[in-house]
């Protein structure tokens, strides 16, 4: 078993990463609180059939109280109407401010969950059982919460760290190619900006053996850098390379490609840019061919003009400049920024014209 430990300014926790965890989880959440109390397992009609019966025997055996919240899986599940049916379910449940929530599944139920608790009862403790590789390496770490509005995505939520995550590798098993390799881009993208030896292992296929080492590996980057910049206004932006281009694709396809794919365009875009501006040293045909070996794309199919507007409107650019991750070699980015009127004179280069 791997663990990190994340240190924040109000919380430290553990982040463990293993085979078989599931089963003893109820132990594991037992030990980072040391005490038993009522749990609500939080967790989508995808995820609770597969595995919410073993976390709940689980949780029973060491003493736990357990209700469940169960809901639509997808993306469209996490909104405010959702959300309040969880807080809703807990007050039914009668859940106290002693007691603790424990989302089981992706990304959607880690943030939706981790803003309930945040808020209901003006805050309880939660645990992450991550069951995606993207909520292994990404979501569940750096205690971003919270749900979608129509207005667009995550737009309320909080910043709120859980008590412990337990990321069991053997839930992976049952993720499909696509929704595997939306982690994967991820975890390209953490060897891109500061571990060239990460990037080597998911090029040479090493990932594959050494699963739970390239996972603490990414939770151990994305954690460093969260604790150096934890309310998201400097270093922390490195986490978006390929993502201000990648959100504009997902956006240009009104949300039909999935994040890591269009983080993967994204990604793929941008270091072509940066190596016709001269900036980085080669490496556009590297990253280009561990991302067609995870079956991610290099390329979008948006025009520059519809791109450009979508980087225009991102809730993250600030006046009239926006900020590109580059990388400068395989394991090195750093942040530029530029006015927005070079926004497509990027795009250009980044199509190698
Ligand atoms: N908080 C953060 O810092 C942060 C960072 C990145 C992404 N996110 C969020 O994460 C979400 C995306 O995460 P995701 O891709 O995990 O989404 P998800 O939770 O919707 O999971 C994707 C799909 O996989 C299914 N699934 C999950 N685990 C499974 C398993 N082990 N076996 C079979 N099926 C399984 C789910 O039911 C769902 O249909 C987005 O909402 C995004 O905004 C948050
Ligand atoms: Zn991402």
């Amino acid at each position: 078993m791997e663990k990190v430990t994340v240190k924040t300014k109000e919380k430290c926790y553990d982040v463990l990463i293993g085979s078989g965890l599931l089963d003893g989880a109820g132990k594991l959440i037992m030990s980072a609180l040391g005490r038993t109390c009522r749990a609500m397992i939080v967790s989508d009609d995808a995820v609770y059939p597969l595995y919410g019966k073993r976390l709940e025997a689980s949780l029973i055996k060491e003493g736990f109280s357990v209700s469940s919240f169960v809901f639509k899986n997808g993306e469209e599940s996490k909104n405010l109407s959702v959300y309040g049916e969880l807080l809703e379910s807990c007050a039914e449940a009668g859940i106290t401010r002693s007691d603790i929530l424990i989302a089981l599944g992706g990304g959607v139920t880690g943030d939706m969950t981790g803003f309930a608790a945040a808020t209901y009862l003006r805050c309880v403790k939660f645990v992450q059982i991550p069951t995606t590789l993207l909520a292994d390496v990404d979501s569940s770490v750096g205690g971003k919460t919270g749900v979608n509005l129509d207005a667009g995505k995550n737009l309320v939520g909080a910043f709120y760290q859980p008590e412990v995550v337990i990321c069991d590798v053997d839930t992976l098993k049952t993720l499909t190619d696509l929704i595997m390799s939306d982690g994967i881009s991820e975890m390209i993208k953490y060897g891109m900006i500061c571990d060239e030896e990460l990037f080597e292992m998911m090029e040479s296929g090493e990932f594959f053996e050494k699963t739970e080492e390239c996972i603490a590996r990414c939770v151990k980057i994305k954690s460093d850098i969260v604790s150096r910049d934890e309310f998201d206004n400097g270093e922390r932006q490195l986490l978006n390379f390929g993502h201000t281009i990648g959100h504009a694709i997902e956006k240009a396809s009104s949300l039909k490609m999935t994040h890591g794919h269009a983080v993967a365009a994204g990604m793929a875009v941008i270091s072509r840019a940066a190596e016709n501006a001269g900036i980085s040293e080669k490496c556009y045909d590297r990253l280009c061919a561990v991302l067609e070996k995870y079956s991610l794309p290099r390329e979008c199919a948006f025009s520059d003009e519809e791109l450009s507007g979508y980087m225009r409107s991102d809730k993250k650019r600030k006046g009239d400049s926006i900020t590109f991750v580059v990388p400068e070699k395989i394991g090195k980015c750093v942040l530029k920024t530029v006015s927005a009127e070079k926004i497509p004179e990027i795009l250009k280069l980044g199509r190698g014209e």
